[in-house]
């Protein structure tokens, strides 16, 4: 039997019905919530394309069950990650920067650098490169996608 679970997402409480509260956090997100920014890639955890944050950090939630989850732990996608009606400073360098081909990838490298860029307000080349090395963009955008990071840091 389904089960209610209550989430904190994009700054407001959600609640999801699960018949297995170990389901993905992406399948609730998507499938209950119809938030479409974090997108289904490989599903394995490996490809980035899922990312959203919880509590700040960047995590990858087609491997994120919902039993690990507590209601207060706060869940940020793709759609909550501006704030007063204007986009983040990695979405706008984003567009800035066209750093987007199929976009497959980009919530996944926009949320990942948002995490990053939180942490590390001054990087450099490298460390833009080591942070995103392990999201996945099948397009070779990744020149564009580190000048609009490099971009993103001089405005956060
Ligand atoms: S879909 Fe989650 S890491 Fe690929
Ligand atoms: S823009 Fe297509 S996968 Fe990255």
């Amino acid at each position: 039997m389904a089960q209610a679970i209550s989430l904190n997402v994009n700054g407001k409480p959600a609640s999801v019905h699960a018949d297995d509260p170990d389901m993905p956090l992406l399948y609730a997100l998507r499938n209950d919530l119809g938030l479409h920014g974090p997108r289904f890639g490989c599903g394995l955890g490996q490809c980035g394309a899922c990312t959203v944050h919880v509590d700040g950090r960047a995590v990858r939630s087609c491997v994120l069950p919902l039993s690990a989850l507590s209601a207060e732990q706060r869940i940020v996608t793709l759609e909550g990650l501006g704030s007063g009606g204007r986009l983040h400073p990695v979405q706008q360098a984003f567009i800035d920067e066209q750093a987007v081909q199929c976009g497959y990838c980009i919530n996944g490298m926009i949320m990942k650098a948002a995490a990053f860029l939180a942490t590390n307000r001054q990087p450099n080349e490298a460390d833009i490169k080591e942070a995103l090395a392990n999201n996945l963009c099948r397009c070779g955008t990744h020149a564009r996608i580190v000048r609009a990071v490099k971009r993103a840091a001089g405005a956060t």
